[in-house]
């Protein structure tokens, strides 16, 4: 069955621009989606810090933000509250980026409990949260989700437990979401990037151990480059999956 038109949520749109919706617009590859979709979209920009969402939102032509502790989805919380007020703003979302993510190392029999309840609450829980908050403006619009996943939500490594555990639960959640959604008209897109050079990295890079060699990794540039073979594909197609590394990767032994 084909899905209903957009509804008429498409005229009402904040400056007439579509609206693009990224969680973890503050830094890193959700900074970089957000301003590769500055010129065309109305964004709205997830951060924890009402400044460094305001800084960032002063920054583009058409923006506001959405501030809120992803790791905080309890009934009534700072971002149920956020989320009400965003969805009864927006009749449309036409693009809802997922970047915002944490990553604990550590291994199993290092990690403390938390760090396993924070992975899974912000990579997964708070995606869950946001999606179904904006579920009616993305159907309104017959609008795209790009969760941005990882390599390690394919393939698990030692000492990341908690994150790989995480994005391997973000996978499930996406291509569920992708066939609920199909009869909507709502596209679902799981982004695998490689090792992106962004303050993430450096953490896990200071973790390992090792000196940081920004031209080993992924630019942010090339990871907004496969987001938008999602954003630009054509109303026939859906881009379920993408995988991108750094040229040269190979996976472990
Ligand atoms: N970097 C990599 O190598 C790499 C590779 C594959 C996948 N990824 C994935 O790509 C996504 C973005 O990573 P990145 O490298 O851009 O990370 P980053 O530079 O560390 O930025 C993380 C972003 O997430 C937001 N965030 C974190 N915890 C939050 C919370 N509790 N509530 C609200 N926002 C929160 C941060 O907001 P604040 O500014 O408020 O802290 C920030 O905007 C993540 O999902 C990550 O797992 C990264």
């Amino acid at each position: 069955m084909s899905p209903a038109p957009p509804s008429d949520a498409t005229t009402t749109a904040p400056d007439g621009r579509p609206v693009a919706v990224v969680t973890g617009g503050t830094r890193g590859i959700g900074l970089a989606i957000a301003r590769d979709l500055a010129a065309t979209h109305h964004l709205v920009i997830g951060g924890r810090s009402a400044d460094s969402v305001a800084d960032v939102v002063a920054a583009f032509p058409s923006a506001e933000g959405l501030v809120a502790d992803l790791a905080d989805c309890s009934p009534g919380g700072s971002l149920e509250t956020a989320l009400a007020a965003l969805a009864t703003r927006l009749p449309r979302v036409d693009v809802l980026v997922h970047s915002a993510g944490v990553l604990r190392n550590g291994t199993v029999a290092d990690s403390p409990v938390q760090d396993w309840a924070d992975s899974m609450t912000v990579n997964v829980v708070a995606v869950a949260a946001v999606t179904r908050a904006l579920l009616p403006a993305l159907r309104a619009a017959h609008g795209l989700v790009v969760t941005v996943n990882s390599g390690s939500g394919l393939t698990a490594t030692p000492a990341s437990g908690a994150y790989c555990a995480s994005k391997f639960a973000l996978r499930a959640l996406t291509d569920s979401l992708r066939q609920e959604e199909r009869e909507h008209g709502v596209r679902v897109t799981s982004l695998h990037p490689g090792r992106v050079d962004t303050d993430m990295q450096r953490e896990l890079v200071e973790f390992e151990g090792d000196e940081y060699d920004p031209g080993a990794y992924l630019d942010v540039d090339s990871v907004v480059r496969a987001a938008r073979l999602a954003i630009d594909a054509g109303p026939d197609a859906s881009i379920d999956m993408v995988s991108v590394r750094p040229r040269g990767w190979r996976p472990a032994t």
